[in-house]
């Protein structure tokens, strides 16, 4: 979603800010923008709708050249996205510049009552009204940073905001309420920055806002305090990752690279966390909260988009080896139905970016009937991670691709680990068994690397079906949400229509669709359920559907029901999904590509969405 990033130093600010908007161009968005000072105390502005490219071609570079700067990329909500509503935004004597991330839930009322006193509007964003907001106070108090606090104390909804006044033209005054917000501490200059991938290759030291605080922001650092006023001391962290991990590495896309590497996201997942010579898997984020895990009466699980797949994926998991019962809900529903929370339920929260704005308030949902809340999460110190009771990273490293691929993998390699620890500590499942899935374990990163190999084989199945204008993917059973994830991954990238389905339920509707031109992919491993799946295939077949299976390399049979067949390595163990999987992106991929469409950043879609 929208992205911030500013500095204030020695330096020119103007490429720092384009090549920090760029790192942010992963979230999604669809216009972008820059303010700059250069000590005369005229803020200048430059924005548009379309790429940062764009923007870069066009800015005059020598008329931005100034060593305070803001910037951001914006992901249209309130207006649509025009090269006017883009951020930052002006106040209406062009004096204090903002950009913000989130919403502003009462601008009606509070752009009413500026109207009143005069104000005039020149966009239709809630942006600007914050920005006249902060200007009414300004033209009172004559103090920057009072005028934002006192803006602040008005405003009700989310925000991460930056702001600039040329009056003050030594300063960014920064602030958060549910929208992410770090500041970077360099030597004699300060980054600031929604997300950590936009200042990483300046600066590792960075501290994180809080809900309800704000910053005043300098060359020399940083004075941290909250929207009331309290003084706040907080120490520097610092960032665990690394350049390379969020660059292509040769790579034509973010998303191949993410698909490719899923080898080493996967052990990342579970290094340390088993042991290889008894099979025992100890989830140390968790212990806190596993005798209540033990005694939950039932889970819920609850997430958005693919993480919601990873969720249905663990109630199998957990109803199969653990018996006990777990409901999936999407976060977005959930808060809405008034749902029955008890306080032996246990909550689970899965989400890659830790920001979701609806899986975040599941959360806090959950916490308010008094129920345990456990955090699978992948970005370190994210939100919901630091608001759940208890929690494992699922540590897949950061995933830059608009549509999710690793993190879903080790979310499932997360899920897995928590049906080993609790099927074991309930007696459910022996030690012995332990032990053989350990062994499945170990072999499972080779298993992912040859179907990696197999890419060009996918490759050349994808290139028959890019002008597919439906697919349809039917499993059963735990491959279910494998293959509703298979679809969504289409959908995202390749705009093609599909639907994932439970495979005997296609005959309740589906089946209806069924022609020479509908390909039907079909996840069918030789598990329990290929029976039952090859006589589905037989049902799609009659009605001269397209078969595309994803089979084990041993399954000669499948040749005699299958138009085409995406080989995966044989797995009977419960990481078996997993595998599944990755023919799936990489068949969604391949497809996209083919279709010029843009893989990393599809139309419409952020990574990680903040607004409700
Ligand atoms: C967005 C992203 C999806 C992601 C979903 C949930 O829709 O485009 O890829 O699955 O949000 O995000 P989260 O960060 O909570 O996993």
């Amino acid at each position: 979603m929208c992205g911030i990033i500013g500095y204030i130093g020695k330096k020119n600010s103007l490429p720092i800010i384009i090549e920090g908007l760029k790192r942010l161009e992963y979230r999604g968005y669809d216009s972008a923008g820059v303010c700059v000072i250069n000590g005369d105390k005229i803020i200048r502005q430059y924005k548009r709708a379309g790429k940062v490219n764009d923007m870069e071609k066009n800015i005059n570079v020598d008329v931005f050249n100034g060593n305070i700067g803001i910037g951001h990329t914006r992901w249209a909500t309130h207006g649509e996205p025009t090269d006017i509503n883009a951020h930052p935004h002006f106040d209406m004597d062009n004096k204090i510049v903002i950009v913000h991330n989130g919403i502003i839930e009462n601008y009606k009322v509070i752009k009413d009552k500026l109207a009143e006193d005069g104000y005039v509007f020149r966009t239709d964003t809630d942006t600007e009204i914050l920005a006249d907001l902060i200007n009414y106070h300004y033209r009172r108090t004559k103090d920057f940073s009072l005028a934002v606090r006192l803006a602040l104390i008005d405003v009700e909804g989310t925000y991460g905001i930056a702001c600039l006044c040329a009056d003050e033209p030594d300063k960014i005054i920064v602030a958060r309420n549910g929208s992410p917000l770090l500041i970077g501490v360099g030597n004699e200059e300060t980054y600031i920055a929604s997300d950590a991938a936009a200042v990483i290759n300046h600066t590792k030291n960075v501290v994180y806002l809080e809900d309800g605080e704000m910053a005043v922001i300098t060359e020399k650092g940083f004075h941290l305090k909250t929207i009331e006023d309290k003084e706040i001391f907080r120490n520097v962290e610092v960032l665990d990752f690394f350049m390379g991990e969020i660059e292509k590495g040769g790579y034509e896309h973010f998303m191949l690279k993410e698909i490719c590497e899923q080898a080493d996201s996967i052990q990342n997942t579970y290094r340390g966390r088993i042991n290889f010579e008894t099979g025992i898997v100890k989830l140390g984020g968790l212990e806190s909260v596993f005798d209540k895990m033990l005694n939950a009466k039932r889970f819920i699980i609850t997430a958005c988009g693919t993480a919601w797949h990873a969720a249905l994926v663990g109630e199998y998991l957990i109803e199969q080896f653990c018996r006990i019962p777990v409901e999936v809900e999407y976060a977005s529903e959930f808060r809405y139905r008034t749902p029955i929370i008890h306080k032996d339920d246990v909550v689970i929260l899965i989400s890659q970016s830790g920001e979701t704005a609806d899986t975040l308030a599941a959360l806090r949902e959950a916490k308010k009937h008094g129920a345990t809340t456990i955090g699978i999460v992948n970005v370190i110190g994210s939100t919901i991670a630091r608001e759940v009771e208890a929690g494992t990273y699922i540590h897949a490293g950061p995933e830059i691709g608009v549509a999710s691929t690793k993190a879903f993998t080790s979310q499932v390699m997360s899920l897995s680990l928590i049906t080993l620890m609790l099927a074991y500590e309930k007696s459910i499942m022996k030690q012995s068994t332990l032990v053989n899935v350990a062994k499945s374990l170990k072999l499972l990163p080779e298993k992912i690397n040859k179907i990696v190999e197999r890419k060009n084989e996918y490759k050349e199945i994808a290139l028959k079906f890019k002008d597919a204008r439906n697919f349809l993917y039917l499993g059963r059973g735990v491959n279910f949400p494998i293959a509703l994830e298979g679809a969504l991954k289409l959908k995202e990238i390749s705009y093609i229509h599909a639907e994932g389905y439970p495979a005997a339920e296609m005959k309740h509707g589906p089946i209806a669709l069924i022609d020479e031109n509908m390909p039907v992919v079909f996840i069918a491993p030789k598990d329990k359920a290929y029976d039952k799946i090859i006589s589905n295939i037989e049902e799609v077949r009659a009605r001269k559907g397209k078969i595309i299976t994803i089979a084990n390399e041993d399954d000669t049979n499948i040749n005699n029901y299958s138009d085409y067949v995406l080989r995966v390595p044989n797995e009977t163990s419960l990481f078996a999904p997993i595998l599944n999987v990755i023919p799936l992106q990489f068949l969604s991929y391949y497809i996209a590509v083919a279709r010029n469409c843009d893989v990393d950043q599809p139309r419409n879609l952020a990574k990680s969405v903040t607004v409700e």
